[in-house]
């Protein structure tokens, strides 16, 4: 009963969250252009000299019976040496050249002074959190940006080693305790990108998804703005999200929640998913993935509380109003 019921939800969520590819050779930044014209030219490298293997092959085959001509020796030589030994030092080292000086220095830190936004997104097992460096807006799975602007990304983590990767934007980075890696995210147009979580983090590790929304510089900013502020809803609900455990795990700027096992939900509403872009966001989706989370994430951190059903319904009507 419970599998069919959440069955149609899991398989809504791309629909409803507007079909990412999530496919690196979509490229939507100059760093990703950078990366797919290298995977182009190195696989096209790669193909014309198998192409070229097998037609000696095939020349030396179809020969076989021939004598050997005067000087045939030599010019074997020469050819082995030119297209084994020569051949390969002079591309390799051209595409070594090229992929590890220049693509990777365009993909990889942003210079300090090339950036005016620096996001911190923190893994955790088995979500995102996203901090606004010098903002007090801090949100979860969803990565507001501004199209056409560079931004400083820093990758932490909480826990385990986690792997931050937008195939849409640039490459991936690892995030390793106690270390702190750096990216630009550098989305040309406005839209929507699909990110995935890309090191084995546990049981979950398939569904640490995320995304990142690129918005016209100034809807990019009213929103930071609105991140930033405290939450103000009151009534219905709010009194049985502080009452229950689910204060005692999340924070809800603006009230005595101040939790933080699991994701800051002061502006949950504005969200489109939850639960590491598992689940939509809707009345639905947030009833099912409170009354039991275990059967959506098994492992993962929020335990079904056993509320009744007034209840929940009472603490979903609560979320739906942190916009
Ligand atoms: Cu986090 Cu895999």
């Amino acid at each position: 009963m419970r599998l069919r019921r959440s069955l149609p939800l899991i398989f809504a969520t791309p629909l409803l969250a507007g079909c990412g590819r999530q496919s690196a050779l979509d490229a939507a930044s100059p760093q990703q252009h950078k990366i797919v014209l290298l995977f182009w030219v190195m696989t096209g490298v790669a193909a014309f000299g198998v192409a070229l293997i097998l037609s000696l092959l095939w020349l030396g085959w179809r020969r076989r019976n021939r004598n050997e001509a005067p000087g045939g020796q030599r010019r074997a030589t020469v050819l082995l040496i030119l297209l084994g030994v020569v051949a390969p030092i002079v591309s390799l080292s051209a595409l070594f050249v090229w992929s590890d000086v220049f693509v990777l220095r365009a993909t990889s830190a942003p210079k300090p002074s090339s950036t005016a936004l620096t996001v911190e997104v923190i893994g955790h097992q088995w979500w995102w959190e996203v901090r606004y460096l010098g903002t007090p807006a801090v949100t979860a799975n969803e990565i507001h940006i501004p199209a056409g602007e560079r931004v400083n990304l820093v990758g932490r983590t909480a826990d385990v080693i986690h792997s931050f990767w937008v195939p849409e934007l640039n490459r991936k980075i690892d995030l390793i305790p106690g270390r702190t890696n750096r990216i630009v995210l550098d989305a040309t147009h406005p839209g929507r990108y699909r990110g995935q979580c890309y090191e084995f983090c546990g049981l979950q590790h398939a569904h640490m998804g995320l995304w990142v929304v690129a918005d016209p510089p100034a809807r990019f900013r009213a929103w930071l703005a609105q991140q930033g502020r405290p939450a103000t809803a009151g009534g219905e609900g709010r009194d049985a999200f502080l009452a229950e455990a689910c204060a005692s795990c999340h924070t809800i700027r603006g009230t005595p929640a101040s939790g933080d096992a699991g994701p800051d939900l002061t502006h949950l509403a504005s969200r489109q998913t939850i639960a590491g872009a598992l689940l939509p966001n809707t009345r639905q989706g947030l009833t099912d993935w409170i009354d039991d989370p275990q059967h959506f994430k098994p492992g993962n951190h929020m335990p079904a509380l056993g509320l009744p059903q007034s209840e929940i319904r009472s603490i979903v009507a609560y979320l739906e109003r942190l916009k």
